[in-house]
């Protein structure tokens, strides 16, 4: 068989591209490892940026997407226990981002590609690309009855994440890779316990905490602990301790913890993010922390440049735009991860000591002062967050 575009991968990155692709009237079929209903709970983001929101608003897919979602703007940061909000639509001439959990988008995104008529194919074992240095690369996959299928297209979307086999697949030395290690450990947990108010910072002597909706009744937080630690040290009682002083509130509302894990503080970069008729979009090509709430957001971003760079080329004869792809996408990955990195040394600093020393932790708290001193850095700071 033969198609246009191989996306391989149905996360945020690849489910985008696909629903892009299909109103610009791109064929394409979605190759994935794991079956539906793995892909439809898999728990991760929270929040779509303004971006990603007029990003769907602008394919005509608001309604599908975006309908019942909350708009959430205001920030607050608890300094040592005291409460500080950042209203960051207001800061950001109204821009807001949008409370949407991935398991949402993902289930969402997932129906308007089957009801427009879709190709998703899941439980595809070995997917493989083939040529891609080529003039018509192939991808090969065995299907769950063990029937092994080769697809014919002009290009390959590698969506399949950090670990997968679309960058695996390029030689070594065709890409410069970058990576940064943010040298602290964070243990994540999603619990059964009420929503806060807003996205909620904890910044404390004994660590940096946070709190973040998922849905009215369920709440991801994140502790920061020592990087090697292993999860018998960080037991329920623990936990819920250490949040209580951390966010500064003892009386904070607990609940059954129902994921308990580290998260992988490392930062990736690749560039370029192509190699010949291979694409990389969304954790295929960079990751970053979940500092700033970026990761998905870059997803989206991603899909949508090398969706109107696929139309061009197949539709209009344009190739400029599919050539542009990598140094497009790559100008917000870098901001995105400089913002992050810049977000998690005032978080962490202006707190724990221990690991940066005093004198940074006062350079921090100076950092932080000045959202709520100064207009025009509270405004260069919604400008990253929105
Ligand atoms: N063959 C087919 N599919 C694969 C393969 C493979 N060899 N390897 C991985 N996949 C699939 C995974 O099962 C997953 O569904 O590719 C998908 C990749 O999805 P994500 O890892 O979520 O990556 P991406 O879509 O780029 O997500 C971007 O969203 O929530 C955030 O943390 C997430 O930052 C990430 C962002």
């Amino acid at each position: 068989e033969s198609i246009e575009v191989v996306i391989i991968g149905s996360g945020p990155a690849g489910l985008t591209l696909a629903n892009l692709l299909q109103r610009a009237g791109v064929g394409c079929v979605v190759l994935e490892r794991q079956s539906r209903s793995y892909v439809e709970q898999r728990q991760r983001a929270g929040v779509l940026e303004h971006h990603g929101a007029r990003v769907f608003e602008e394919w005509g897919l608001a309604g599908s997407v975006l309908a019942g979602t909350s708009s959430d703007s205001t920030l607050e940061i608890r300094l040592d226990g005291r409460p500080r909000f950042i209203d960051v639509a207001a800061l950001a001439d109204g821009r807001a981002g949008r409370i949407v959990p991935q398991q949402v988008l993902v289930v969402r995104l997932i129906k308007a590609f089957l009801e427009g008529g879709g190709d998703l194919r899941f439980e595809a074992a070995e997917v493989t690309p083939h040529g891609l240095d080529g003039a018509t690369p192939t991808v090969t996959y065995r299907d769950a009855d063990g029937v092994v299928h080769e697809i014919e297209c002009a290009y390959v979307a590698g969506c399949d994440g950090f670990h997968g086999v679309s960058r695996a697949g390029v030689p070594e030395g065709a890409l410069t890779t970058y990576t940064y290690d943010h040298g602290v450990g964070w243990l994540t947990v999603l619990a059964d316990a009420p929503a806060p108010r807003h996205p909620l910072f904890g910044i404390h002597p004994a660590g940096f905490a946070a709190q973040f909706a998922r849905g009215p009744k369920a709440s991801r937080f994140y502790l920061e602990c020592a990087p090697g630690d292993s999860l018998d040290e960080w037991g329920d009682e623990r936990i819920w301790e250490q949040l209580r002083l951390r966010l500064g509130d003892a009386t904070l509302a607990t609940g059954p913890i129902t994921e308990k894990l580290f998260v992988e503080m490392r930062c990736f970069v690749a560039d370029p993010m192509r190699y010949g008729r291979l694409f990389l979009v969304g954790d295929a090509a960079h990751i970053i922390t979940p500092m700033g709430g970026k990761g998905m957001n870059l997803a989206i971003a991603d899909a949508n440049v090398l969706a109107h760079g696929l139309r061009a080329a197949l539709r209009e004869g344009d190739e400029g735009p599919l050539a542009a792809y990598s140094e497009t996408c790559l100008k917000r990955v870098w901001d995105h991860q400089e913002f992050s990195r810049w977000m998690h040394e005032m978080m962490h600093e202006a707190g724990n000591a221990a690991p940066a020393g005093p004198f940074r932790r006062q350079l921090a708290r100076a950092r932080l002062e000045r959202l709520f001193a100064s207009d025009a850095a509270a405004r260069a700071f919604a400008d990253l967050m929105a």
